[in-house]
């Protein structure tokens, strides 16, 4: 009997939770993101779509969806597309290309994360750190999350500009700084007097602005900053940036590295405050290093500190969701779906699937451990980095500046809870604690 070719399946075909009329899914997604994609993949499956500002986003959910959408061995997928909300305030930063002119600038960037340099910023991260953990004292309760947010700013001015903690320019950066950030994911697009956007968009100018000033500054005399090697960034054929491709990609880089790695190095805060057998073991490990500025093999050894690193950043992932849009009809699993369609890669998710972890709900940072070692269950079961050609450039500088923090905090503090209530965890627009997580710092007994 001749078979029916089965009819391909559509956009259409996809099913979706219960739409809330007007805004469809879009307040749900602001509230608890992986809340509605975990509901979503446990009732439907994988494959299912959310509509969000008028626009189905379809998600394709598994690791295998992880490694096709951001692998991209087809080039379907437009990482500028997908991310349409930083396209007014970031425009021109790396993850805001595509294909052979983001692969092109991708190769100039590199030059700023060459070994020579980490090494450098490695020493300035050392010095930065120990400076501004002066102003935390002992016994008086604060929050974590704004005060780690300030710091990674603060030490923005330090590392990624090359200016002076105390030169005036910092705090005018880092507030015209705070504005851009907020402004990305604030509600109205436009930037309407008076509103976050229009705020947003004031401090763009104002950093474009003075980064564009320092320009001549570093040409003539550069430093071991980013900024500097931004300005001396050239790829293997000599090829560099001219100043507004500078300018954007400075912008863009500073935003890509402080609230993602204030937002881990809360969680790890939270961890080690919760867990004090694991502040312990890293304690230990810390006091081991010997005396002298920390090197590669000191970092090395901080072994129990990665592993909480890494835990952290699968439970509570800076980066939950990376949208991209199709730049031609493609083919997952029977569904047909058409150029121009919203598609969410979603990390957040596969690292909570028991498909990949044991008790994925539990802190249990020796799942990484040689002899557990889930995260190679998948290439892509741990992507907090995301994956292929838009892979974060930043995360051994991520990795490096977590672990210089550690070492300098826990060699004279423990950390604690400031208070016993339960602490709720919000996703938008960055991870983070609600009621910025009460600790205190407690002198440790030499
Ligand atoms: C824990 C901290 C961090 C996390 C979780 C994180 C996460 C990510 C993710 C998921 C992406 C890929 C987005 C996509 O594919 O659309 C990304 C890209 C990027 N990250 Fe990070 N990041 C962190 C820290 C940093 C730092 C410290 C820097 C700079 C020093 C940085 C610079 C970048 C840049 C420039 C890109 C764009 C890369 C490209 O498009 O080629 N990130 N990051």
């Amino acid at each position: 009997m001749p078979v029916t070719p089965a009819k391909p399946l559509s956009l259409d075909d996809i099913p979706h939770p219960p739409l809330t009329p007007v805004v469809g899914h879009t307040l749900d997604l602001l509230r608890d993101p992986i809340g509605l994609h975990m509901g979503a993949a446990q009732t439907y499956g994988p494959v299912y779509k959310v509509k969000v500002l008028g626009q189905w986003r379809v998600s394709l959910g598994n690791a295998d969806a992880l490694e096709f959408i951001l692998g991209d061995t087809q080039k379907l997928f437009s990482s500028y597309e997908g991310w349409d909300m930083l396209h007014r305030l970031f425009p021109g930063g790396l993850m805001l290309r595509d294909f052979d002119d983001h692969r092109a600038h991708r190769r100039i960037m590199q030059a700023a994360f060459r070994k020579p340099v980490m090494d450098a910023y490695r020493a300035r991260l050392e010095t930065a750190t120990t400076t501004l953990l002066t102003d935390w004292q002992a016994d008086q309760p604060f929050k974590f999350f704004p005060a780690i947010k300030d710091m990674t700013l603060r030490m923005g001015a330090a590392v990624f500009m090359g200016l002076d903690l105390d030169d005036p320019r910092a705090d005018l950066l880092s507030n015209a700084f705070r504005a851009e950030v907020a402004a990305a994911t604030s509600v109205i697009r436009k930037p309407v007097p008076f509103t976050k956007m229009a705020r947003g968009m004031a401090a763009r100018a104002t950093l474009t602005q003075n980064f564009a000033k320092m320009i001549p500054e570093r040409r003539a005399a550069p430093g071991d900053d980013f900024f500097s090697q931004m300005v001396l960034a050239a790829d293997e054929d000599g090829n560099s940036w001219d100043a507004e491709d500078l300018v954007d990609h400075f912008n863009f880089l500073m935003m890509a590295a402080h609230d993602t790695t204030a937002s881990a190095l809360t969680k790890v805060a939270w961890a080690l405050a919760t867990y004090s057998d694991w502040q312990d073991r890293i304690i230990s490990e810390v006091d081991a290093l010997p005396d002298g500025p920390i090197d590669d093999a000191g970092l090395a050894s901080l072994q129990a500190t990665d592993l909480v690193f890494k835990e952290a950043l699968r439970l509570l992932p800076p980066v939950p969701l990376i949208p991209r849009r199709a730049v031609r009809d493609f083919e997952w699993q029977g569904h047909i779906i058409p150029a121009g369609t919203w598609v969410s890669a979603s990390p957040g998710t596969v690292m909570m699937s028991p498909e990949y972890w044991t008790e994925p709900e539990k802190f249990d940072p020796d799942r990484f451990g040689p002899d557990r070692q889930e995260d190679r269950t998948h290439k892509y079961a741990w992507a907090p980095f995301g994956g292929g050609a838009h892979k974060c450039i930043g995360l051994h500088f991520a990795t490096m500046q977590v672990k210089i923090f550690l070492a300098a905090l826990l060699k004279t503090y423990r950390i604690e809870h400031a208070s016993d209530a339960p602490i709720d965890w919000i996703r938008v627009p960055i991870p983070q604690p609600k009621g910025g997580l009460p600790v205190v710092l407690r002198k440790r007994a030499q």
